[in-house]
């Protein structure tokens, strides 16, 4: 039987704060919970007290909880609909008056947001030699951002991309992967970060987009993100969420919704 007790439970949080660097606090403790069963049962382990021990004697599990507490399922062109939004509306909308722009995309796990995101800039610079763009991929996991450094996918990630856009960013491997183009790379510099921090990567943003990520964050948390995506934005910027994400109450009066089923928002004031 397992004995999940308090003082267990505390003891690991504490453990996993220390050697992982994932505030627990931050995150809602029925997901945490949740998390930690699954991996305690993985290993055989039936205590918090135990999995303690087990994770000292083991330390490549310290990899494989860190992958179940941040779950990284991510897709290229994840909901179509956002996307469409993003490449006749939004993205072309960010060069009016400006011919430069910058992007923050917030938790891109192994890269097929920024990617695709990427494909939408660089399609859009294509046509006019005068426009550039700059995307910061961050993610708390340095493993996905390896994987999203190297760009390197499987063939049944590609499902959404039509075969001109495989054919124009992508180069087919000897293997069967598909590796991105140097072309989009050079659009995205790709570093760690925790969104938790309360710093954003930088400044001077027109669009952030921190889709699927919030989803285990306290109500807390997610308002002082939303407050400093508000201030890491020009004005007017950009906020694109995930599509079963919210603003909270307090924070909902620092955005004005673009599009309210797609959860775009522009920055106010
Ligand atoms: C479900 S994936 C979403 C990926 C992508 N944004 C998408 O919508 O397809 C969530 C990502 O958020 C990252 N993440 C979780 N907590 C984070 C934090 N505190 N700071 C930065 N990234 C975090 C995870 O590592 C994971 O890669």
């Amino acid at each position: 039987m397992t004995t999940t007790n308090d003082e267990g439970f505390s003891a690991l949080k504490r453990y996993i704060e220390q050697t992982i660097k994932i505030q627990c606090s931050n995150y809602k403790e029925d997901y945490i919970k949740r998390r930690l069963l699954s991996r305690m049962r993985s290993t055989g382990t039936t205590t918090y007290e135990q999995y303690i021990r087990y994770l000292h004697e083991h330390t490549p599990e310290l990899e494989l909880l860190r992958n179940a507490l941040t779950i990284n399922v991510t897709e290229f062109f994840r909901d179509t609909d956002v996307y469409d939004l993003l490449k006749k509306e939004v993205i072309p909308a960010l060069f009016h008056g400006r011919k430069t722009i910058r992007i923050w995309c917030a938790g891109c796990s192994t890269g097929e947001e920024p990617y695709s995101l990427a494909i939408i800039l660089h399609d859009i610079i294509a046509m006019d030699k005068t426009l550039s763009g700059q995307i910061f991929a961050t993610d708390i996991d340095e493993v996905v951002l390896k994987k999203a450094k190297e760009g390197i996918y499987p063939e049944k990630s590609m499902a959404k991309l039509s075969a001109a856009q495989i054919h124009r960013h992508f180069t087919k491997l000897p293997d069967g992967n598909y590796q991105v183009k140097p072309h989009l790379q050079e659009l995205i510099r790709f570093r760690p970060h925790d969104l938790m921090s309360g710093q954003p990567v930088s400044r001077f943003l027109d669009m952030i987009s921190c889709r699927n990520v919030t989803i285990y964050f306290t109500e807390k948390q997610k308002d002082e993100l939303a407050r400093t995506f508000h201030a890491a934005l020009v004005p007017d910027g950009y906020y694109v969420m995930g599509k079963t994400e919210y603003l909270g109450r307090e924070v909902e009066g620092l955005f004005t919704p673009v599009n309210s089923i797609q959860k775009i928002y522009t920055k106010k004031g």
